[in-house]
């Protein structure tokens, strides 16, 4: 909401907080619709205004034997454009194609953002991370284009658009402005590619022209590593192609304790998102009430801020991080012994001390 006066704010928000919201659920696999559960929980004790509508997500054979997400999901998401999302698992040889990819495709989910900020109390050798990887999603190294050239010889298409590279870096710097965050860097390997990474980066240069509020730097892949394990904290907002971004976002999110601390968002075209945890389905303790629920919590904390839902989404913030500070209902990945369950009703608890009790 950066930009909009206070009253205007107030005036926002008012009728915001109040207004009841459908979000699509897409509980998923696993533990998924353990750790959806809890987040419902938690929601409900902060007097979310969320109407959730769940949705399973199958592949199943369209016309001309192409699949697709079946029509009730993508009816819902068409219609709420807010989904929340756990994780799916991914049959090898189920003969379909991933549904995380599917879901990508079918909503253009051009932009995977993930906030990796250091959580007091949880240690980890890294102090005050607090950056944002922002990675093109549809493009680049992941077009899917390969083929045998000459038995022993195959080949793979990285594709980097114009149109798709001017999107990205839009959005990265929007994103900037809009988070109160300082600086935007493109993460690239021009020097070796010059044509496909040139293009993007020269995107980048351009849409930097345009936010001189914001500062612009440059970096290759290989220095952002090298200073991203060596200090962490110099870096705010970072852009990148695919490939780089799947990696490096992975390695920020071990910076800050891993995947299941991690949230996650997916914006599309036409005002689609979904928020998602990025861990798997986590089968060895499926239905065993161990699962941690911050992951999908935190995204949908990341939701709700894009929802416009500032004070709910402050409140369950704090409520989840006081939790985990405090050590006493932490669960078993975390290093504690306490269930999902537990860990859930302690993060209710907080919320309701947090509304006076109400
Ligand atoms: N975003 C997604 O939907 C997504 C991402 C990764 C993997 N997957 C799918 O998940 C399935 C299992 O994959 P995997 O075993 O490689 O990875 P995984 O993330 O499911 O599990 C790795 C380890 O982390 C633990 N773990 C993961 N999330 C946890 C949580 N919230 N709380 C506590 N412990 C947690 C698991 O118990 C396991 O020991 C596969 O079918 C895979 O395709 C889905």
């Amino acid at each position: 909401m950066a930009g909009i006066p206070v009253a205007s704010a107030v005036t926002v928000c008012l009728s915001l907080c109040s207004q009841m919201q459908t979000v699509t659920l897409i509980p998923g696999d696993g533990i998924g619709p353990e750790i959806s559960a809890a987040v419902i929980k938690i929601f409900e004790a902060a007097k979310v205004p969320v109407k959730w509508e769940e949705r399973n997500v199958t592949a199943i054979k369209g016309p001309g034997g192409r699949w697709m997400i079946p029509p009730d999901a993508k009816e819902s998401m068409d219609r709420s454009k807010i989904g929340l999302k756990g994780p799916l698992k991914t049959p090898i040889a189920a003969g379909h194609p991933s549904m995380n990819l599917l879901l990508r495709k079918t909503f253009d989910l051009y932009a995977n953002v993930r906030p990796c900020i250091s959580i007091e109390g949880y240690k980890t050798p890294y102090t005050d991370v607090d950056l944002v990887t922002i990675r093109e999603n549809t493009e680049g190294e992941y077009s899917g284009i390969e083929h045998v050239i000459v038995d022993g010889v195959v080949q793979s298409i990285k594709l980097i658009t114009e149109k798709a590279s001017k999107r990205i870096a839009e959005y990265a710097f929007e994103y900037a402005r809009n988070n109160q965050r300082n600086s935007v860097t493109a993460v690239h390997k021009a020097n070796i590619m010059r044509m496909s990474d040139g293009l993007f980066l020269r995107k980048c240069r351009e849409v930097a022209e345009n936010f001189k509020d914001i500062k612009f730097t440059e970096m290759y892949l290989d220095t952002v590593c090298l200073n991203m394990v060596q200090d962490p904290t110099q870096f705010d907002v970072l852009v990148m192609p695919n490939l780089y971004g799947d990696i490096l976002s992975d390695l920020c999110a071990g910076l800050i304790g891993g995947l299941g601390v991690t949230p996650s968002g997916n914006i599309g075209a036409n005002g689609v998102a979904i928020f998602e945890s990025v861990h798997g389905t986590a089968p060895d303790i499926a239905g065993l009430d161990l699962a941690n629920p911050t992951a999908l919590l935190l995204s949908a904390v990341m939701m709700l801020r894009h929802m416009g839902l500032h004070p709910h989404a402050d409140k369950i913030q704090t409520a989840c991080f006081d939790t985990i500070r405090d050590k006493k209902f932490l669960t078993k990945d975390l290093g504690g012994n306490a269930k999902c369950s537990e860990f859930t009703s302690e993060i209710c608890r907080r919320v309701q001390d947090l509304d006076g009790g109400h």
